[in-house]
């Protein structure tokens, strides 16, 4: 399919660009209320994420109602834990949680490698997108990184230390890393078959790498990351991995295209860090879009000259925040086209 807009692949790939995409973390989503309208429809999180034509239609409501210039895939990064035989419930108002957690030997043998049909709703939701979207704009495909699964998987929730999570890093490295093993078998086949049903491009969220000192991060979880960035070759990759100050420099070594920038991280040093090649993505703070109209023109246009006009994909630190107004969110999409493009 021929993109009418293409800037986001061709800014992945370091190539020049009129001006600088731009697309949000969390774009799909409850700070519209379009979103909302079709939620309130269905039985909750989980049937929208299952049923591929509602999917898609909230995969292309922030293409038509803020004017980003890539579509990501609605679904979430706990598929792949339920797909391998952990099911999660989504709580309203208190986030996933998974009533099963991986303790044992025996409980890890249990998990399967995530196939093709314990996936297919994604992969029809994916096709169904591609379709509707008529290359008006790219689609990104995602997958949680295997750390943040691994941390699911273990703790059975989110949490503010992780420590199951990270204790069996120092207790019982093996069984990490065979834990490890099967998330990232399940998660290249995954992003295979994103591909291979139309995704563009493809993220991997490592939303917990921020938890781990950089010498754990780098051998328990960059270490695998690296491993699904090798075995992607038909579409640019983007890694994108919070907190992970002290591993800029090992990251910018993955077989990767764009590297994320969370609001945290320098925009200068990261560049130093990560080096010349690389494309970077991010990195307004999703709180100062809380600011008045000015404020957030204002802010957009320095991020915008501290990253410069080419290898840079404007985006937010993280994902938007749920409570953020719609009208905020396109003031920084329409500053950062307006800005870059002059
Ligand atoms: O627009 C998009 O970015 C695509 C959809 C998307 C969702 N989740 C939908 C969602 C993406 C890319 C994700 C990724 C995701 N999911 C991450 C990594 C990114 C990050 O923010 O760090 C993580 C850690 C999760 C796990 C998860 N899913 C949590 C912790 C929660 C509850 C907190 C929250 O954000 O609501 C979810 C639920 C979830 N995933 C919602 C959405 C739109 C809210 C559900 C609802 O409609 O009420």
């Amino acid at each position: 399919m021929e993109l009418k807009n293409d800037l986001l692949l061709r800014a992945a790939r370091g190539e020049k660009t009129e001006r600088t995409p731009v697309w949000v973390m969390r774009q799909a989503g409850r700070i519209l209320k379009e979103y909302r309208e079709v939620r309130s429809k269905l039985s909750g999180f989980i049937e929208l994420v299952q049923t591929p034509e509602r999917a898609a239609e909230v995969t292309i409501q922030p293409v038509d109602i803020l004017g980003v210039d890539a579509a990501i895939i609605f679904s979430d990064i706990l598929v792949i834990p339920e797909a391998m035989g952990l099911p999660y419930i989504m709580e309203e108002g208190n986030g996933p949680f998974f009533p099963n957690t991986i303790k044992t030997d025996a409980d890890l043998d249990k998990l399967r490698i995530a196939d093709e049909d314990s996936l297919g709703y994604v992969l029809e939701a994916i096709k169904l997108t591609v379709r509707e979207l008529d290359g008006r704009v790219p689609l990104i495909g995602f997958a949680g990184a295997p750390w943040t699964i691994f941390c699911y998987m273990v703790e059975g929730r989110g949490s503010k230390t992780f420590s199951e999570a990270r204790k069996i890093l120092y207790d019982n490295p093996g069984f990490a890393h065979k834990l490890m093993d099967k998330i990232t078998e399940s998660t290249i086949r995954y992003l295979k078959n994103q591909v291979a049903a139309g995704a563009n491009i493809v993220q991997i969220f490592d939303s917990w790498a921020g938890i781990l000192p950089s010498e754990q991060y780098n051998n328990f979880a960059l270490k695998y990351i690296s491993k699904i960035a090798d075995s992607i070759s038909e579409v640019p990759v983007i890694v994108f991995a919070k907190g992970a100050y002290g591993s800029r420099r090992s990251i910018g070594r993955v077989n990767c295209d764009v590297v994320g920038l969370d609001w945290n991280m320098e925009i200068t040093e990261s560049r130093t860090l990560i080096g010349a090649e690389k494309t970077l993505q991010g990195n307004l703070d999703p709180a100062a879009l809380y600011a008045g109209f000015d404020t957030i023109k204002a802010e957009t246009r320095k991020m915008i000259d501290q990253f410069g006009k080419s290898k840079h994909i404007a985006n937010l630190g993280h994902g938007v925040y749920p409570d953020m107004n719609a009208d905020k969110v396109k003031c920084f999409i329409d500053e950062v086209k307006e800005y870059s493009g002059k």
